[in-house]
Parts: structure tokens; C-alpha cells; sequence
């Protein structure tokens, strides 16, 4: 695993070799709270001290807990928590106190906790050097917060397919490019408008180019490297809403050579409440802070308007105590997935996922929804109707009859959803079709029993069985 040092814990990575952390590093007002410097082996946390170390526990890190006889097939949705999130979680309860706030032993372990957390997300997702690592709730807290942090007068560009985590947080003035039929396509609109728009705009406006990996209604890989090309070549910057893609593929911020990253933890296999906002520290440096309070200042003065000096680095946003399970359990996750054979769970996912797509299309009132061609690369998720029958209907078919859990609706992307229906019918010529759809989506914990039985399910509840 590549080693990275971020900006707040420089000195937490500087220090592991020299045996000592200083964690007033990197503008977190520990000093002010504490009254000095926390000092602390970064091997106290991994000796048995009761905070998670890589690899411990028995079993692989990687099986995700379920209940016995549910089939969950709702990953894109929620996935369920991964051994290394729960035994991180377990070793730490014990053990845990106030984060960046205090001398006692808890609160230093807590706080390398916390900090060795934040280097191993930064590292799952190859941050750069002088990027920030900045914990939030889910990947929706991470895009309004980027939002906020544009400079002012920033353009943003995205396209009319996105989650609405990635539509509504831009202000007013946002362009949406209308969703293209193919990856090439999104490429060569993306060119035009950020044509038209420097032209427009003028040579200095920061413009912002907002896109997902893989979209959450069909799977479908968007060409994160190739649109990040385009936009740097405009001079714009690129953020990525990695919440699909992340759990099924590496996401490598040098490598694709974009700017921003979010991520929500539960779709990656860790609890509710944890998400990351990666990327260039300037815009965030400079932005206001996105929660005013405690840990995020320097200094407050004593005057009636109370002169703040706000903290650098990802204190800067992360005012409050912080979720610091959260991101205990997802660095846990992220650390279990950079050492994992990625390449071997990606090939087993896609024999998943192609006995599902195939056996879908097997069952003639089966419609399944797409924006590409039918065999763009895709992650592990898939859209679908029956002809004739209300999907919640089926939905509930599946979860009472089938103990099978997948999603029903317009899955938080009713622009995408709406346009896929109205083309699915067209192509596959009939007028019965719902005006919502079912998702399954697959992950860590899917069998292929898991995927027959939902086959099985559905040719039944079609009467094609
Ligand atoms: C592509 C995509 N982006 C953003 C989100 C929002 O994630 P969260 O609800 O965790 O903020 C989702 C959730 O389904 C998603 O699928």
C-alpha cells in the first residue's frame, strides 16, 4: 500500500518513524483546547491498546455480516458492514475518548485512531501529497461541502444523469449536459460546453466539473480519467462522486488525475454516518468553514464579534466532536481493500453480475434500464421493470415471499430514471411499463445461489416458471 502523508497528520506519518506524534500539527486546535502537545507512540495503537491494527481478528476482513436467510441484494443502497469495520468498532469501545480535545490516554488513542483512519482512507483512495482528507457524514455532506468552498462566481458543470447528491447542492446557474447514449459521447459534450463556456465566461473563472463514476440507477462506468483530460484542459477542476464506484473498483486520485473525491461509508461496507471529501487543499483552505464551532479555529477573541482565526487543513470543516467510529470502521475497510486482490474481486463481481443481466434477459416481461450500450463496462448494479406489474409491488413480492431485499423506485436520480423508462419502453416496444423500477445490486456478500434465487423469484412472479 502506498504510503501517504496528508496535510493534518503530517507529523502523525513524519513521527512513526521517529516513535513520537506531535497532533497539534496541521492547524487542529488541540494546543488551545488541551493546553500542549500530545505526544504518544503511534505503536501504543496497534500494541493491544484496544484500537483496531491492520489484519488482526480472525476470519477475512472483507466477509460482510448478514442475517441468516435474507438475501440482500440492495448493496448500491446500504452495504452491510465488513468484518474489518466491526471488529475495529469492537476493539475500540472499550478504549475511546475525545478526539484532538484532550492529555488522557483515551483521548490519545482515540485522536491516532482517528488520524491513522484518515491516512488509510486517503491512501485507498491515492490522495495526493498536499491534498486534505476531510471526514463528513456521506457523500451528500461531502458535495454540499465542497459547494460551499467554490471560489465565488465558480461554474459547474454536470450532467443531467447524476444523483441528486450531485444535482442539487450547485447553486442556481449550474450547466447540465444532457445525458449522452455512450462514455465517448459525455467526453465529447463535455469538450463542447467547456468550449462554449471559457469562451463565455472568460479565462480566470474557476469552473467545476461535477460527475459520478458510476451511476447508481444502471452501473454503467463513466469515463472519470478521460473527463477529467477535457476539464483540465479547459482549465477547470473535476470532482468525482465516487459513492458507486468506490465499493466496486479503485479509485486513485493521482492516477485518474481528479481533483475532488466523495465517498460515503456505508456503501462501503462501514456504518451509517462516515463519508470523505478528498481533494485540493486551496479552494478548501480558503472557503469559510462548513460547520462554524469547536476544533475548527486557531484562535477566538474576546471582542464582541469574537475575531476567529479558523484552522487550515481538514479541521477547517470538521468543527464538533467528530464521528470517530465512523472513521475508525471505514479506514479499517479501506486498509482490508488496498491489501485485497482487487482485480480478483472485480472478476468475480462481473461473473455476478453477468449471470444476473443474462438471466434477466431470459425472462421475456423483463425490461432492463440503460444509458450505454449493452455491454459498457458496468459495475455491479442493475435496473430493471416487469412489464404489467408495479415495481414496489414486486419489490414486496420479493422481500415477503423471497426474503430477498432489493430497491424499488426512481432511486434518488429521477431525471436519469424517468428518461431510462421512457427509452426502455421504446426499445423494447411495449406500452406496459411501470413508471418506477426495481434496482439489484450486488457486492462483497452475493452468491451465486443469492442471484439464481432472485432469477428463480422473478420467472415466478412472472408466470415464466
Ligand atoms: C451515485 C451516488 N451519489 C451520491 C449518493 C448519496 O449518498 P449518501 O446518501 O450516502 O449521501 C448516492 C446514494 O445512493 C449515489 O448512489
Amino acid at each position: 500500500m502506498r504510503s501517504t502523508t496528508l496535510a493534518t497528520c503530517r507529523t502523525l506519518s513524519g513521527a512513526t518513524s521517529a516513535g513520537s506524534t506531535d497532533l497539534t500539527a496541521g492547524g487542529v486546535d488541540t494546543a488551545a483546547t488541551c493546553g500542549g502537545t500530545l505526544t504518544g507512540r503511534p505503536d501504543d495503537v496497534a500494541d493491544g491498546a484496544g484500537v483496531p491494527a491492520d489484519g488482526e481478528g480472525d476470519g477475512d476482513p472483507l466477509d460482510v455480516l448478514g442475517v441468516p436467510g435474507q438475501i440482500n441484494l440492495d448493496y448500491a443502497a446500504t452495504a452491510p458492514c465488513a468484518r474489518a469495520a466491526a471488529d475495529a468498532v469492537a476493539r475500540l469501545l472499550p478504549w475511546y475518548g475525545s478526539v484532538h480535545r484532550g492529555a488522557g490516554a483515551l483521548s490519545r488513542r482515540s485522536t491516532l485512531a482517528y488520524e491513522r483512519a484518515r491516512q488509510d482512507v486517503g491512501d485507498f483512495l491515492g490522495v495526493r501529497a498536499d491534498d486534505h482528507v476531510v471526514f463528513t457524514r456521506n457523500t451528500t455532506d461531502s458535495l454540499n461541502l465542497l459547494a460551499r468552498a467554490l471560489p465565488p462566481g465558480t461554474r459547474v458543470v454536470t450532467f443531467d444523469g447524476e444523483h441528486h447528491a450531485n444535482l442539487l447542492p450547485w447553486a442556481a446557474g449550474a450547466v447540465r449536459l444532457p445525458v449522452p447514449d455512450s462514455p465517448g459521447g459525455a467526453v465529447r459534450a463535455l469538450d463542447t460546453a467547456l468550449r462554449q463556456l471559457r469562451r463565455d465566461a472568460g479565462g480566470t473563472t474557476p469552473i467545476l466539473v461535477a460527475v459520478t463514476g458510476a451511476s447508481n440507477v444502471t452501473g454503467e462506468i463513466w469515463p472519470v480519467a478521460e473527463l477529467a483530460t477535457v476539464a483540465h484542459h479547459h482549465g477547470a477542476r473535476l470532482a468525482l462522486d465516487a459513492a458507486q464506484l468506490a465499493p466496486h473498483a479503485e479509485v486513485d486520485l493521482g492516477a485518474l488525475d481528479v481533483d475532488y473525491v466523495a465517498i460515503s461509508g456505508h456503501k462501503l461496507y462501514a456504518p451509517f454516518g462516515i463519508g470523505v471529501l478528498a481533494g485540493r487543499a486551496d479552494w478548501l483552505d480558503a472557503a469559510p468553514p462548513y460547520l462554524a464551532g469547536g476544533g475548527a479555529t486557531l484562535a477566538v477573541g474576546d471582542g464582541p464579534h469574537h475575531d476567529v482565526r479558523w484552522a487550515d487543513g481538514p479541521a477547517r470543516h470538521e468543527a464538533g466532536t467528530p464521528n470517530l467510529f465512523g472513521a475508525v470502521a471505514l479506514g479499517a475497510v479501506c486498509a482490508a481493500l488496498a491489501r485485497a486482490d482487487r482485480a480478483a474481486l472485480h472478476a468475480r463481481e462481473q461473473t455476478l453480475l453477468a449471470r444476473l443481466r443474462d438471466g434477466l434477459a431470459d425472462l421475456a416481461d423483463v425490461v432492463e434500464l440503460r444509458t450505454f450500450a449493452a455491454d459498457a463496462p458496468r459495475v455491479g448494479i442493475v435496473s430493471f421493470v416487469v412489464a404489467g406489474r408495479d415495481s414496489t409491488e414486486v419489490a414486496t413480492a420479493l422481500a415477503e415471499g423471497w426474503q430477498i431485499g432489493v430497491r424499488d423506485g426512481l432511486f434518488c436520480a429521477h431525471p436519469l430514471a424517468r428518461r431510462l423508462l421512457g427509452e426502455a419502453a421504446a426499445r423494447a416496444g411495449r406500452d406496459d411499463l411501470p413508471p418506477t423500477a426495481v434496482r439489484a445490486s450486488i457486492g462483497l456478500g452475493t452468491t451465486p445461489q443469492h442471484v439464481d434465487r432472485l432469477l428463480t423469484a422473478l420467472a415466478t412472479l412472472t408466470g415464466a416458471r
